[in-house]
């Protein structure tokens, strides 16, 4: 992101941002309630313009000639799960991968299966209607749909929030494992201390702009209320202290 400016009406969001994502990372964006982080997730994935400044994928800058290059490369998780109540889990897959590949429905179905899985879902899930999922099904079934094209970026915005902490636990584990196995890079909007674990990099947006993007172990170095407010909870504390 380059010199990002967004607003809505005469609001002014983001000013002057940037941000380099680099291949292969995870990197966290976190930051009070309000500073924008949805909204930057949507202009990084290209549903809302900016008023200013640009986007490059790949080094190069996007525009109507590569936005469908890019949009091809990369997985959606919302802050809502966003799932067709009237689909089941496995058609919700099925849906998005035929939507992408010109496949018979056979083989969309092994293919939806596999992304399921790889959620840390059983196969099983694959039946159940999102009404029949628990909180933390559920996102994993989102997580599994924003899998379903192979994405070599993925958005993740508050995977975790309304999971227990067992639960999120198991799904930054899982998280981290996919960027492994399959060298995604990850880009996930978070509240949750304890995912800050598995970030390479912390991304802190406030006043408007980055204030800090760097290892997890230097974030103590940050000079901002929000911050110093963060880290002197029960589990911010716990995060510095590593336990
Ligand atoms: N479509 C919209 N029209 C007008 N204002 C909006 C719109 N979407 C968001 N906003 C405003 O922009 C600001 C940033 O919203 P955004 O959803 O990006 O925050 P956030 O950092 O994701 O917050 P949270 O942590 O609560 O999810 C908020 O003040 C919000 O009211
Ligand atoms: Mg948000």
């Amino acid at each position: 992101m380059k010199d990002l400016t967004s607003i809505y009406k005469d609001r002014v969001i983001h000013e002057n941002l940037n941000l380099k994502v680099y291949k292969g990372e995870i990197l966290a964006i976190v930051g009070g309630s309000g500073t924008g982080k949805t909204t930057l997730l949507k202009e990084l994935i290209l549903l809302k313009v900016p008023k200013q400044g640009c986007i490059l994928f790949e080094g190069k800058k996007i525009d109507s000639s590569n936005i469908n290059h890019m949009r091809n490369k990369i997985g959606v998780m919302f802050q809502s799960a966003a799932l067709f109540n009237s689909l089941n889990v496995g058609e919700n897959i099925v849906y998005v991968i035929r939507k992408k590949h010109k496949i018979d429905y056979e083989l969309a179905r092994e293919m939806a299966i596999v992304k399921i899985k790889l959620a840390g879902l059983g196969e099983s899930a694959y039946w159940l209607y999102p009404s029949e999922l628990s909180g933390g099904m559920k996102k994993k079934a989102a997580l599994a749909r924003a899998l379903a094209t192979d994405p070599k970026v993925l958005f993740l915005d508050e995977p975790t929030s309304g999971l227990d902490p067992i639960s999120a636990d198991e799904f930054d584990k899982t998280i981290k494992k996919l960027s492994k196995i399959l060298g995604i890079t990850v880009i996930m909007i978070t509240h949750n201390v304890p995912s800050f674990l598995i970030a390479d990099r912390i991304a802190i947006i406030a006043n408007k702009s980055i204030i800090f993007c760097d290892t997890p172990d230097k974030i103590t170095s940050v000079d901002n209320p929000w911050v110093k407010e963060l880290l002197s909870t029960t589990i911010g504390k716990r995060f510095l202290h590593g336990n």
